[in-house]
């Protein structure tokens, strides 16, 4: 039997693909083992060269220099090469070559490599690990066909990962949504750039929309060619719903403060305008009194004098009385025309530098008599080098001397202190009493217009609440600070300051 003969008959019968090749590399013959490990029918292959089948394993000089040597001295060779199937896939080989001497051809007999356990292991151990992932995970290729897909990305198209494989975005979404995802795709496999945490939404069957963010990056071969994209596409659907809700109830939430506030800003302005009404109101009602009153005190007086006619007592003593409540209305008309000026700004000062001592020793004069007859001894200590200060004596003396009747006027026995200071870039004065005091709760309340803490008592201590309120709006509109100290039962101390720095 010929030498290529004998190796027919050995091929025929063996179970692994076998082939017979000459010099060239050109394939002979095959036995029906390539069918099982390439896919091809021996037709297929004979005339075709082996790098059909297999890489060549002479391009690599060692290699080549480790397959000649051996062939040479023992006639086989043992040895690996990877292969390639029909239809595409890649495999390890192990090659079983022996040297025909006749025809210098050979026959190589191939089997499939044995995978490392390992190997399969990691394989399977990651397909695990991303379908446990809920995220949406897969790999495309250059042609934006899905290579692989996640259970995520499974479930999420409903379809099962044969139906997903080798699809691309048209065949699994419509049109418009699959243009979008091709347009990212195609820009990360020409730029090279990834797309991260891109948000985007989709209509479901259901009505509703469902939200997605999506982290595209490139995949690159050891080379550093683009091969295809990896991409996980998360469901954030319920925060953006949730954010998109918090966002609406925040602009409800702004429309209705500004609402509010337009309202208020609404109340405010009409508040204003009637209580500017009613400042004006008072202020030309106590002005239009103020003549009539004049007239009619001129009047009484010039009768009670005697000057029109001899008067007897009775008629002397309801004139006099007369006389008296028509000095307290003028004098309730100029306070309320005061504090209306006053309140509404209008009130005009006349400022010059001044001495408050002077202003003080001044007022004091007219209190000598009335203090005599209340049995009430006056302390007095006004500092000699007290500076000059920016005032309106008019109004300064209108503030002590409401000061001055009101500690005389709720004192019984004792004495009133008048004391003048500087402080604190400040010129204080102060008035002390040792009368009826104030209880600390009603005290936030005296420097308020028509507020009295007794007014029942009206008797012992006439007035009408106004003097107070009229007091801290002089000191305050020149600058200055009014307060009170006050023990119940045991007297008070008010003081009122100016500063010091704001000379002309
Ligand atoms: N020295 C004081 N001792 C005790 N209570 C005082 C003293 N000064 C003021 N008050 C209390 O504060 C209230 C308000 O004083 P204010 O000077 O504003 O009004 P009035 O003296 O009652 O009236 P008006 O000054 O308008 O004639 C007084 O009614 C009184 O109850
Ligand atoms: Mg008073």
């Amino acid at each position: 039997m010929e030498y290529s003969e004998f190796f027919k008959s050995i091929m025929s019968i063996m179970p692994t693909a076998s082939l017979l090749v000459d010099k060239s590399r050109t394939i002979k013959d095959c036995n029906d083992g390539v069918k099982n490990v390439f896919g091809y029918t021996c037709e297929e292959i004979v005339g075709k060269k082996t790098e059909l089948l297999y890489g060549d394993r002479r391009v690599n000089k060692s290699d080549r220099a480790e397959l000649y040597n051996r062939l040479a001295r023992d006639g086989y060779h043992i040895g690996s090469a990877r292969g390639t199937r029909k239809d595409g896939r890649n495999m390890p080989l192990d090659l079983y070559t022996f040297i025909i001497k006749e025809d210098s051809g050979a026959l190589v007999l191939i089997k499939e490599a044995q995978k490392l356990p390992a190997e399969i292991d990691t394989a399977r151990l990651l397909q695990d690990l991303l379908d446990t992932i809920p995220d949406m995970i897969y790999f495309k290729d250059t042609k934006n066909r899905f290579i692989m897909v996640n259970k995520a990305h499974a479930d999420a198209l409903g379809l099962r990962f044969e139906e997903i494989i080798g699809k691309t975005d048209l065949d699994l979404f419509p049109k418009e949504l699959a243009d979008r995802y091709f347009a990212d795709d195609n820009i990360i496999l020409r730029t090279g750039k990834p797309v991260l945490d891109k948000i985007e939404s989709a209509p479901r069957p259901d009505g509703g929309i469902t939200y997605v963010s999506t982290t595209k990056v490139p995949r690159f071969d050891k080379d550093g060619s683009i091969v295809g994209t990896i991409g996980i596409t998360r469901n954030v659907t319920e925060r953006v719903t949730a954010e998109e809700e918090l966002r609406v109830y925040k602009e409800r939430l702004e429309e209705l403060v500004k609402d509010r506030t337009r309202q208020l800003e609404e109340q405010r302005e009409k508040l204003l305008r009637m209580y500017n009404l009613k400042s004006e109101f008072t202020s030309m009602v106590s002005h239009e009194l103020r003549t009539p009153l004049a007239v009619i005190k001129d009047g009484v007086s010039v009768v009670s004098e005697g000057s029109a006619g001899e008067l007897n007592d009775q008629q002397k003593n309801f004139l006099g009385m007369a006389l008296a409540n028509i000095d307290r209305l003028s004098r309730l008309i100029n306070d309320v025309l005061d504090l209306s000026k006053l309140e509404t700004k209008k009130m005009e000062f006349r400022i010059v530098k001044g001495n408050l001592n002077e202003l003080i020793d001044d007022v004091l004069k007219s209190y000598e008599h009335i203090l005599k007859k209340k049995g009430l001894r006056l302390h007095k200590k006004l500092d000699p080098f007290l500076p000059l200060v920016r005032l309106d004596p008019d109004r300064i003396t209108q503030v002590f001397y409401n000061l001055m009747t009101n500690a005389v006027k709720f004192t019984d026995e004792g004495f009133i202190g008048v004391e003048s200071k500087t402080l604190k870039g400040r010129v204080t004065i102060s008035v002390e009493d040792t009368g009826q005091g104030m209880r600390k709760e009603d005290l936030y309340r005296i420097f308020e217009k028509f507020e009295q803490i007794a007014p029942a008592d009206r008797a012992k201590a006439p007035g009408t609440g106004l003097g107070l309120a009229i007091c801290k709006q002089i000191i305050e509109q020149l600058g200055g600070r009014i307060w009170v100290e006050s023990e119940f039962g045991k007297g008070s101390k008010f003081f009122f300051s100016l500063p010091i720095k704001e000379l002309i």
